[in-house]
């Protein structure tokens, strides 16, 4: 039968190293908060509800941890006396009766399911407490795991280590599984009597050993337990999680000529055989179809791109972009809330904004889609083979029908018809001879200026 299980995310720290007006659980790695990436790993593990311990930003961090699939239930510590006592913030979660209960920290992004799905696993094997451990060649700060025999005894944080438990270089990650029927019970005998005055969650280990009750570790890649308290921190876990998803986008059938400079966002999603060259950014909400080339130095976000279609170089697609199979947008092009249809091309120096373009339409160089009078946005159509020449304004709203061509330089604010040409602009007049009437002029006149400054 299926174990159930609580998990309870400690998220009430004040956040000070991280110079902040918001909690440090809010700040995003890889576009979304970092404390819904912790919820994501958790909801992989399988476990059946969140118990979530909020300090300050209390509605927002709960928001944040909300957004999954997770069920979420909140519960306030007042007065920050420690990991044990955070934990036990959530006591009528815990009562109501779990066989495991797992306690994870909500600033450590980069933790996967592994372990966790590991300790659970050593939970149903008979343990009354699993330590989530890793190895670092700089165990400052961290508490370190006391081993005897094979069995893990102790969990002695830095301040109160003795000299040579200090050496030990086998840490505790912060993260612990804990039997779920034995829980409240063991929680309730943490004491305080340590160098910091603090209700350790750590104690449990030696609570549960004193109990004749079983405690073991399980070892997980030191990078998963990375925790967050600093900026730097946060870049360089920013640094990892980057690293860790080009790396499986890769493996999945997508080309980059340079990985280490494109950066991705948590829900990106981008198909087989599809090229991305250097310096791409993809904001939140993209989606790449297979084959599509993304050239250097675009910019995506809330765009979709479809099959075969090419974007860039120096492309801007915003929110709303929806381009179609084989579709192309060229350099110094934005395209923001419009459909691109199949095979048309926006190549240069172009803005499209709140419009429809048709299949197979060119758009010419300079075209702007002039959406917004100031105070309103409105939408531009345009039909299917449709040409609309450079240096074009198509004032929305405006409609040009299919197979329709603008004459280039036009301001259009009318609609035009299916195949209809539009000139919008003042007609060209011939004046034969006149240029060299005009330069002789010009040459007299700058002539008579020198004889009268003599030269100067
Ligand atoms: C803790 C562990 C240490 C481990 C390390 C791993 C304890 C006593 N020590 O130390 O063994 O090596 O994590 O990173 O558990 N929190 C609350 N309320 C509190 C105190 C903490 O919500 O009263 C939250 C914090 O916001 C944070 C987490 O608990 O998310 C850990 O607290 P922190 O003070 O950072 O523990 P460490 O000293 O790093
Ligand atoms: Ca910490």
């Amino acid at each position: 039968m299926k174990r159930t299980c609580l998990a309870v995310i400690l998220a009430a720290g004040e956040s000070t190293r991280m110079k902040s007006s918001k909690s440090k659980v809010l700040h995003p790695v890889g576009g979304r908060p970092m404390i819904a990436h912790v919820v994501d790993a958790l909801g992989r593990a399988q476990i059946d509800s969140v118990a979530l311990v909020v300090g300050r930003d209390a509605a927002a961090v709960e928001e944040a941890a909300s957004a999954g699939a997770l069920a979420v239930s909140s519960y306030t510590q007042t007065e920050r006396l420690g990991t044990g006592h955070a934990v036990l913030a959530a006591r009528e979660a815990i009562a109501r009766g779990y066989d495991d209960v797992l306690v994870v920290f909500g600033d450590t992004p980069l933790i996967t399911e592994g372990p966790l799905v590991a300790a659970r696993q050593a939970l149903a094997e008979g343990n009354d407490v699993v330590v989530i451990g890793f190895r670092t060649d700089d165990p400052t700060g961290y508490g370190r795991l006391i081993v005897r025999d094979g069995a893990l005894v102790a969990i002695r944080e830095q301040r109160d280590a003795s000299e040579e438990e200090r050496r030990i270089t086998y840490c505790n990650g912060g993260l612990m599984a804990i039997n779920g029927a034995k829980a409240l019970a063991l929680l309730d005998q943490i004491g305080n009597a340590n160098a910091k005055g603090e209700y350790y969650l750590t104690d449990l280990v030696e609570i549960v050993v004193a109990n004749s009750g079983k405690a073991i570790a399980v070892e997980a890649p030191e990078t998963e337990l990375t925790g967050c308290n600093t900026r730097a921190e946060l870049a360089s876990i920013e640094r990892i999680w980057q690293q860790r998803r080009r790396h499986e986008l890769m493996i999945s059938g997508v080309s980059m000529i340079a990985p280490e400079t494109v950066f991705l966002s948590y829900d990106t999603k981008i198909g087989q055989d599809v090229l991305i060259e250097p310096n791409v950014v993809f904001g939140p909400g993209v989606t790449v179809e297979s084959g599509a080339i993304i050239h250097a130095f675009s910019h995506l976000e809330g765009a979709y791109i479809s099959t075969g279609a090419t974007v860039g170089p120096y492309a801007r697609l915003r929110p709303g972009a929806n381009l179609g199979a084989g579709s192309k947008v060229g350099n110094f092009c934005e395209v923001k809330k419009a459909e691109i249809g199949a095979g048309a091309k926006v190549n240069h120096l172009t803005y499209i904004g709140d419009a429809f373009v048709g299949e197979k339409t060119n758009i010419g160089a300079g075209t702007i889609t002039c959406n917004y009078d100031g105070v309103n946005k409105h939408v531009t159509r345009i039909g299917a083979n449709a040409f609309i020449g450079s240096n074009s304004s198509l004032v929305a709203p405006v409609s040009i029908g299919d197979g329709a061509l603008v004459a280039s330089g036009s301001v259009v604010t009318e609609d035009v018809p299916d195949d209809a040409v539009a000139f919008g602009r003042a007609r060209q007049e011939n004046k034969p001879g006149r240029a060299k009437v005009l330069r002789d002029r010009y040459q007299a006149e700058k002539a008579a200026k020198k004889a009268k400054t003599g030269g100067h």
